[in-house]
């Protein structure tokens, strides 16, 4: 098969790639970690520069492309959206307190070699699927690579850096029992971009997903449907579980973590709809990753999740600080697999 170049593509979700290509970014992003180990110097983005603007806070996506891009030889430059004319959608504007994404768009592809985004939530009013349109009219209108680091759909660098760290933990992953699982949070502000992302990655690979949700927390149909003609194209299989033991058992891999509740929030109901939602994750505080559920598990289970977690309510500590736990490496591996999709795409 011919794979073209990546040079100039955005990257704004794993289904945007073909399997091989996704193949490239990991083997790149692999060969950058191991060099980087031995002390070579890296100049891939020698005088280049990436914009990174930010809606919502941020610990790890912020400071790994910062890192990452100076590891290269670039720079990031961090763009508060408050302390900038708040880039606004054509018809969202309000006089000089924001201004046209295309405007943005133009301006900053004038100055650097790329665009970094993450926008979900709050600032688009909750509404599922609106930082994602936003994020993909700035690709529309800039003419370098836009990045996706995170919008209320999908979550393509922490993807991509759970695909890297599930191969080096295992190996292939073809027939490899990978849970998604819902876990209980107090908080209902939570986007549901890293279970979709993980369900569009390991759908590619063969695994034998299990989606596991209290009824009424599906994902986005569409990604489930995605996620299913992977598994046509590459093998592997998907089953939607609403037990948490049932979903644990003999698993390899779990990745339980909180997300919100679709049916409540724009465009599927016509207001956002907190009340419900909490009284539904209320009624699911025992969704918690405990040591009797990794138990159930093989021995070498992953626990996998991509922080902030809320310990204590989605998971004990012993499990995030236990010998399964690979919170961290998952953490450590957002630089690598970031660095590779700057150096392919920049
Ligand atoms: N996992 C993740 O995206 O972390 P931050 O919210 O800290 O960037």
């Amino acid at each position: 098969m011919q794979i073209k170049s990546l040079r100039g593509k955005d990257f704004i979700t794993i289904s945007a790639f073909k399997k091989e290509e996704i193949e490239i970014i990991l083997n790149t992003a692999r060969r950058l970690k191991e060099e980087r180990r031995m002390g070579v110097k890296h100049e891939h983005l020698q005088g280049k520069s990436l914009f990174i603007i930010f809606y919502n806070r941020s610990l790890r996506t912020r400071n790994s492309f910062e890192c990452g891009i100076m590891q290269l030889g670039g720079h990031a430059n961090y763009l508060d959206s408050d302390k900038v004319y708040t880039p606004a959608m054509e018809g969202d504007e309000a006089a000089y307190s924001t201004e046209r994404v295309s405007d943005v768009a133009n301006v900053l592809a004038r100055y650097g070699e790329g665009i970094a985004i993450r926008i979900y939530g709050k600032p688009t009013n909750w509404v599922y699927g609106a930082g994602n349109r936003y994020i993909r009219e700035f690709a529309r209108c800039a003419d370098i690579p836009v990045i996706n680091m995170e919008d209320d759909v999908y979550h393509p660098c922490q993807g991509m850096a759970d695909l890297l760290t599930m191969q080096e933990k295992l190996g292939s992953l073809e027939g490899k029992k990978v849970v998604i699982s819902w876990a209980y949070s107090p908080s209902v502000e939570k986007p549901i971009a890293v279970p979709q992302s993980m369900a569009l990655g390991t759908s590619l690979f063969g695994a034998n997903i299990v989606l596991a949700h209290p009824k009424g927390f599906d994902l986005d149909e569409k990604i489930i449907a995605k996620a299913r003609e992977n598994i046509k194209n590459h093998g592997g299989s998907l089953e939607i579980v609403h037990d948490m033991a049932e979903a644990f058992k003999d698993a390899d891999v779990v990745y339980p973590k909180a997300w919100p509740v679709l049916s409540c929030l724009p465009p599927f109901n016509n207001k956002v709809d907190f009340d419900t939602m909490k009284n539904m994750f209320d009624e699911n505080k025992n969704w918690k990753t405990t040591n009797d559920l990794m138990k159930l598990a093989n021995p070498n289970c992953l626990y996998m999740h991509c922080l902030p977690a809320d310990r204590g309510l989605e998971v004990t500590d012993e499990v995030m600080d236990g010998p399964n736990s690979v919170i961290f490496d998952q953490a450590e591996n957002r630089l690598h697999a970031q660095k590779a999709v700057m150096v392919l795409t920049m």
